[in-house]
């Protein structure tokens, strides 16, 4: 593995700058260092291993050497348009399923808001954090973690969620810079959708237990059960309720659970 290989991969894409770290503590914190210190748009962190990867709700996230994806991509929002804000972290594991679907023929799903699934297990985890001056929306870090080789699934006793690799899945030795590419490029395509009918429609497509009957809770512990009907125009999430009553959600501290 070498940063020459990463590099080799990216060309062709309409990067600003690309940093590789063999070890780092958390490529989010190293974007958002990076984006306050005059960052520009595009602009990605890549590490082999992370000593302090963080992951959503406050948790760890384990990246092993050698094994995973674990990115920051730099994004400079167009213009202040704080109803799409909390759509990024959708678009990080919308363009992480077309990666797999169109460069490995996978049937990935996306469980609201964020989490990308292979066979019901997790696979990737996103964490958009946004760099604020004052009032203003300086950047948006992107950043995105994926189990590529088996050693990158967090032992039992560290996850939440089933979790699997894309290697566990297809039976295949993955290049993990050719599936970077892949992801990098789709959210270049798809950035410019954020909000739109097409880009609400493609996650719905890919919506994790639709139909099926789920469980939010929320950090406080509060919880509510319902009927999973997809998401709004919003990305909220519907849930018709047991009493027959529709309701929405929308993204923030909640965590998402099947109902078996
Ligand atoms: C989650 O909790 O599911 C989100 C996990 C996000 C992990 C990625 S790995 C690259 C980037 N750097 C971090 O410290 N976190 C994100």
């Amino acid at each position: 593995m070498s940063e020459k290989e990463v590099f080799e991969a990216l060309r062709g894409l309409p990067l600003a700058a690309v940093w590789f770290y063999p070890e780092t503590g958390s490529t989010n914190q190293d974007a958002l260092d990076w984006a306050a210190q005059g960052a520009p748009d595009l602009a990605l962190i890549v590490a082999d291993h992370q000593t302090a990867g963080r992951g959503r709700l406050g948790r760890q996230w384990f990246t092993p050497p050698g094994a995973a994806l674990a990115f920051s991509l730099i994004l400079h929002p167009p213009a202040p348009q704080p109803e799409i804000l909390p759509l990024y972290s959708p678009l990080g594991a919308l363009a992480v399923a077309f990666a797999l679907e169109q460069g490995y023929g996978l049937q990935p799903q996306i469980k609201w808001p964020n989490d990308v699934l292979l066979n019901n297990r997790k696979v990737c985890g996103v964490l958009a954090e946004a760099l604020w001056q004052g009032d203003g929306l300086q950047a948006v870090v992107l950043g995105i973690g994926i189990n590529v080789a088996p050693s990158s699934v967090p032992p039992d006793d560290q996850i939440l969620f089933p979790a699997t690799c894309v290697e566990e899945v297809t039976g295949k030795s993955i290049h993990r810079w050719g599936l970077l590419a892949g992801v990098v490029k789709a959210i270049i395509d798809w950035r410019d959708q954020l909000g739109s009918e097409v880009f609400l429609q493609a996650w719905q497509k890919r919506l994790a237990f639709t139909g099926h009957m789920v469980r939010l809770e929320n950090t406080g512990g509060e919880a509510s059960e319902g009927l999973l009907l997809g998401i709004d125009a919003f990305g909220h999430l519907r849930l018709q309720m047991k009493d027959g009553s529709q309701q929405t959600f929308a993204i923030g501290d909640l965590k998402l659970r099947p109902i078996s």
